[in-house]
């Protein structure tokens, strides 16, 4: 199991993964020299005190692909390198930046993990995701991307907090991009076993709608520097373990489309069951004729920018 990238987010999600004490070893990379090294020897230390067995290994990896050795035959490999926004930035904006960073992790995976499923959440997370697809060239099935989790666990919290229910009584789904095209879908929704629609009003449903699309955002204007993070490594964490388990479980992720939803050819946020191999397949779900009709507007926002990445 490796994380690339000892940010705020890969570090994180380096410790939710150790803390579910499954693994033997959590390989921790970045090319800031030190710094993998340093969170991990924390991280150790923090194992005689939650009593969990998992060791981190963190290792600096050069531009020239140096130090890749450490992921060597990894299973599962988490890629988190790449820059955050800062306000009044948008995801896109990240786009040139990251995608010489995704290439180049990439193609290091594709070199020293060959059999690994891969796991983006670099930003523009859509686009990154099938950029990394493309440099590796492993199947489409092998490589997702981390969005929908966390988004989905933003607008479940927001109807929480409206609702005053306990979070776990309530579920919501969000699809479609990480992005201004996200598709948040409240004839999913359900608050203690009834539909959204009987417990809050149209506006403030709406309302929170859009606070879930602009969710990373909120956060980046209060934080100043950086973006969300916690919630961000618990989601892609998960996604690591229901494929370390061979779980089964369904998951809002972004997935290779190709057919469902009479959408083809393109990463998008759906719904998919998770196992060993990745993604086992994608799960249809039932939606009205306005989500059905904004996933295929987030399918042909992100198609576009997906062929742009192409040649970067
Ligand atoms: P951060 O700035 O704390 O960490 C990024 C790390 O990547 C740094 O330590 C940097 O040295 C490292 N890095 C840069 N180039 C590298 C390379 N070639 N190889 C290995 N490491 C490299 O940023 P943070 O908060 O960890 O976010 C990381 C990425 O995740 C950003 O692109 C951010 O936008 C994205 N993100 C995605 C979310 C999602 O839902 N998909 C949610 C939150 C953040
Ligand atoms: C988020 O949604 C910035 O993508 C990041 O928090």
């Amino acid at each position: 199991m490796s994380v690339i990238g000892a940010g705020f987010y890969g570090s994180m999600t380096a410790l939710h993964l150790a803390e579910y004490d499954i693994f033997e070893k959590v390989v921790l990379t970045d090319v800031v020299e030190g710094k993998p090294e340093g969170i991990a020897l924390d991280i150790n230390q923090s194992r005689a005190i939650e009593g969990f067995e998992t060791k981190l290994v963190g290792q600096t990896t050069t531009p020239d692909g140096g130090g890749y050795q450490a992921i060597a035959g990894s299973a599962i490999v988490i890629i988190t390198a790449g820059l955050p926004r800062k306000p009044g930035m948008s995801r896109m904006d990240l786009l040139e930046t990251n995608a010489k960073i995704v290439r180049g992790v990439a193609e290091n995976v594709k070199k020293y993990a060959p059999e690994a499923v891969v796991i983006v959440v670099s930003n523009p997370l859509d686009e990154m995701t099938a950029l990394a697809q493309i440099a590796t060239g492993f199947p489409h099935s092998r490589v997702m991307g981390q969005a929908g989790m966390l988004d989905t666990a933003r607008f479940t919290y927001f109807v929480a907090e409206a609702t005053q229910t306990p979070i776990t009584d309530v579920k919501t789904l969000t699809l479609g991009s990480h992005g201004d095209t996200m598709v948040p879908v409240p004839s999913r929704s359900r608050v203690a076993g009834k539909p959204l629609s009987d417990v809050l009003p149209q506006a403030e449903v709406d309302a929170i709608v859009e606070r879930t699309r602009n969710g990373g955002a909120e956060i980046v204007g209060l934080l100043k520097t950086g973006s969300a993070y916690f919630a961000p490594s618990v989601a892609a964490a998960r996604m690591a373990k229901a494929v370390a388990t061979d779980s089964g479980e369904v998951m809002p992720v972004c997935a290779w489309v190709d057919g469902e939803f009479g959408i083809s050819g393109v990463y998008l946020g759906v719904e998919a069951e998770l196992g060993a191999g990745g993604i086992r397949k994608v799960v249809q779900t039932t939606l009205t004729e306005a989500e059905l009709s904004a996933l295929e507007v987030a399918a042909e926002a992100v198609r576009a920018k997906q062929a742009d990445v192409k040649g970067m």
